[in-house]
């Protein structure tokens, strides 16, 4: 894992857990590898990427304005491995936010918690430690997915606000139990796919909205991946014992099994801890997806995939390919490939009557195509005589129309200020709510309805079956 991934700093931003770049290399990533990602996956629309584009206004990632002293919101992580560590440290530089304490099942981690944020925070294995602090006034959870619905319920009903990493639910019954604990608790709950608070992605709202593209029928959107770390071979340290690591805590609810580094570690690589490629990488997709069109989720969904490279005794699949149906009329197809032969990337197609718009890292590209303005003659194959009698019903319904002006047919691309992070704007809008006590986009209902829909990839991919689901209900059918 790359240095940087294990101190955290304002330039750098994670690429869900898998490394992180400063600003500079991403836009280089985001240039290049995304782009010729988009062309190998024949998603791309034809769109030059190096040409310039309009800068976005950072309106959401202006500074917070200045808070008092004794006015500062006081946070403590739970579960202190990549993800919550590099949370926790974009949450300290939103102003008014100080870390007080973090909680971790591995000693290394906590001592480098007490590096990064002071000698004097609280550190212990024991979150219910935190929760008992009456001085913390939100928690951030970093843990595996099997933990997300006990450390957010167990610290909602102990008064603190939550902000819990993606995916929501690791089981279907999470959700229900989350969504009404943060209503009785009155607690705010974001969910971290911090995409939901990107400028790209509220453009992309505002024009998909507005009609750029027309009518939409369909969205199309990959994640692939080509290294190692890609695929969550992450590193196991050397002194990794049942001493150093509090492997029942680590537990919890999975199977009770003897201490396992790799399980510790590499979670994600099985079932009882994890939600596989759909859980860590398709939930962002339908974050991104429902966000933008507004859609609470699919009604049917079929999967396949397999495990096609990494037989190295995970349990889930490396290649992934899900297909969902929106209500709203549209399809939705999405890919995760962790062995695609080539560079690593992610992006969106929507394709509409009229046009594409496309997402590839942070920039965003409008094509715009306006439809015919007649339906025009396939009269080739018929008698001279027919082909004549034909032409002259068709011109008298269709007259010939100079044009007056060029076919507006439109390309547009918007791109983010050069230090713009969506994780800054998402963590700030979590702290804002927390002041004003008003809903967050990304709340327990939304998280649900996310996750809800990547799981379902997982079901029918394991029951070899198109599975149902009621997006507004949030219910299997
Ligand atoms: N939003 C994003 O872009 C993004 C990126 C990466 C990871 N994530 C999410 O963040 C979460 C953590 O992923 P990661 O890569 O940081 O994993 P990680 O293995 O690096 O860290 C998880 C940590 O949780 C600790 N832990 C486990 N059980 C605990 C418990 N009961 N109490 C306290 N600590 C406990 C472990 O000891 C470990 O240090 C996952 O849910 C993942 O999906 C989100």
């Amino acid at each position: 894992m790359a240095g940087a991934a294990e101190h955290p700093n304002p330039g750098t931003r994670t690429l869900e857990g898998v490394t992180l770049v400063n600003r500079r290399s991403f836009l280089k990533v985001a240039g290049t590898a995304t782009t010729q990602a988009l062309l190998a996956s024949g998603l791309h629309a034809g769109i030059d990427p190096a040409a310039p584009g309009t800068l976005l206004a950072p309106q959401q990632s202006e500074p917070a304005s200045s808070v008092a002293a004794n006015d500062h919101i006081q946070i403590a992580l739970i579960g202190a491995g990549g993800q919550g560590q590099y949370d926790t440290h974009v949450a300290s530089t939103v102003p008014g936010v100080k870390v007080v304490a973090a909680a971790d099942c591995y000693d290394n981690r906590l001592a480098h918690c007490r590096e990064l944020w002071g000698q004097d925070i609280l550190t212990t294995r024991d979150y219910r430690e935190i929760l008992d602090r009456k001085d913390i006034d939100a928690v951030i959870i970093g843990t595996p997915d099997h933990w997300h619905k006990q450390a957010s319920i167990d610290a909602m009903n102990a008064g603190k606000d939550v902000y819990c990493e993606k995916p929501m639910i690791h089981l279907y019954s999470d959700g229900p139990a989350m969504i009404e604990t943060s209503r009785t608790a009155k607690r705010i709950l974001q969910i971290g796919s911090q995409r939901v608070s990107n400028i790209v992605y509220a453009k992309a709202k505002e024009l998909l909205a507005s009609g750029a593209i027309g009518q939409l029928n369909m969205i199309s959107a990959f994640w692939d991946r080509n290294s190692s770390i890609g695929a969550w071979n992450y590193t196991v340290p050397p002194d990794a014992s049942p001493e150093t690591c509090d492997w029942p805590r680590f537990l919890g609810t999975a199977p009770k099994i003897p201490f396992n580094a790799e399980h510790f570690f590499q979670w994600r690589k099985w079932k009882a801890y994890g939600s596989g490629v759909a859980g860590d990488l398709f939930v962002h997709l339908f974050s991104g997806v429902h966000y933008i069109t507004g859609a609470h989720g699919p009604t049917r969904a079929m999967a396949t995939g397999g495990l096609r490279f990494w037989k190295d005794g995970r349990d889930v699949p490396d290649v992934l390919l899900g297909l969902f149906d929106y209500p709203q009329g549209f399809n939705l197809a999405l890919r995760v490939n962790f062995v695609d032969g080539g560079s690593e990337g992610e992006g969106f197609l929507f394709t509409g009557s009229e046009g594409t718009l496309e997402i590839a890292g942070n920039s965003l590209i409008v094509n715009r195509v306006p439809r015919e303005t007649e339906p025009g003659l396939m009269i080739g194959s018929f008698t001279d005589a027919m082909q004549k009698q034909i032409t002259e019903t068709y011109r008298q319904k269709y007259p010939i129309v100079e044009a007056t002006a060029p076919t507006r047919v439109g390309f547009d691309k918007y791109v983010v200020p050069r230090d713009y992070s969506d994780s800054y704007d998402h963590l700030k809008n979590f702290f804002a709510s927390v002041r004003s006590r008003q809903p967050v986009v990304e709340d327990a209902v939304f998280g649900y309805r996310a996750a809800g829909a990547a799981l379902l990839s997982n079901l029918s991919y394991e029951r070899d079956a198109i599975v149902h689901w009621d997006p507004e209900a949030m219910k299997l059918g």
